[in-house]
């Protein structure tokens, strides 16, 4: 069975090493049209992105930011735009806030991979930082910083082996399972198990 959806989300990997060569626009177009279809709390998309791709700019962001070790084409920060947030009457504090930042980032990184992009997010990094080097106003937090780039293919990127699965993730029906639900489960484990998660 052909399952292009299912496909993309299980091979889809962090890819630090990535080539010199800049992302065409339209394409940059098309994942940021991914993140802005991302299923969001009370559909309020409380979200702001702010994309990158001025050599210069891209690295003074990598230079305020410990934890993007890859050297992306582009980047496309996601903020929290807390003026829409006041508008929508949402508390502060409401963590549906920074899921909407995930759904987002994942609709992008799945777009890009669909795409033959690499992608991978950064969450550290200086918010201050981020926040002088983009001119960004008062009301936009910077969140995730989620790098793009051309694959670079012969580098092999390092992965730790780990054994998760849905099945060791996974309780049926109440906590913990009865056993014949997990002989059930077990079961099924041969061919869903993801290469290396
Ligand atoms: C909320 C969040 C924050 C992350 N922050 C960073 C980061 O700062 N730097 C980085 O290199 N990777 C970061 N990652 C990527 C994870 O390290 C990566 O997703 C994880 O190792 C699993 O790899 P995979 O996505 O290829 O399966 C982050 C991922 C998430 C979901």
């Amino acid at each position: 069975m052909n399952q292009p959806v299912l496909d993309a989300i299980r091979t889809r990997r962090v890819v630090r090493s990535l080539l010199d060569r800049p992302i065409d626009r339209e394409l940059l177009g098309c994942v940021l049209d991914a993140g802005r279809w991302a299923t969001s709390a009370g559909n309020r998309r409380p979200h702001r992105f702010v994309a990158v791709q001025d050599p210069l700019t891209l690295r003074v962001l990598r230079a305020v930011s410990p934890g993007m070790f890859q050297r992306p084409s582009a980047v496309i920060l996601i903020c929290i735009d807390w003026d829409r947030v006041a508008q929508n009457q949402v508390s502060r504090n409401d963590k549906t806030l920074y899921m909407d930042v995930g759904t987002s980032a994942q609709n992008m990184m799945l777009a890009a991979h669909a795409l033959g992009l690499a992608s991978g997010p950064v969450t550290s990094f200086s918010k201050e930082g981020v926040q002088a080097v983009l001119n960004l106003p008062k009301h936009l937090s910077p969140e995730m910083l989620v790098c793009f780039g051309h694959p670079d293919t012969a580098v092999a990127e390092k992965r730790t082996p780990r054994k998760l699965n849905w099945q060791n993730m996974t309780d049926w029906e109440r906590f913990p399972s009865a056993p014949s639900q997990v002989i059930e489960s077990k079961r099924d484990e041969s061919g869903s198990e993801r290469e290396n998660p």
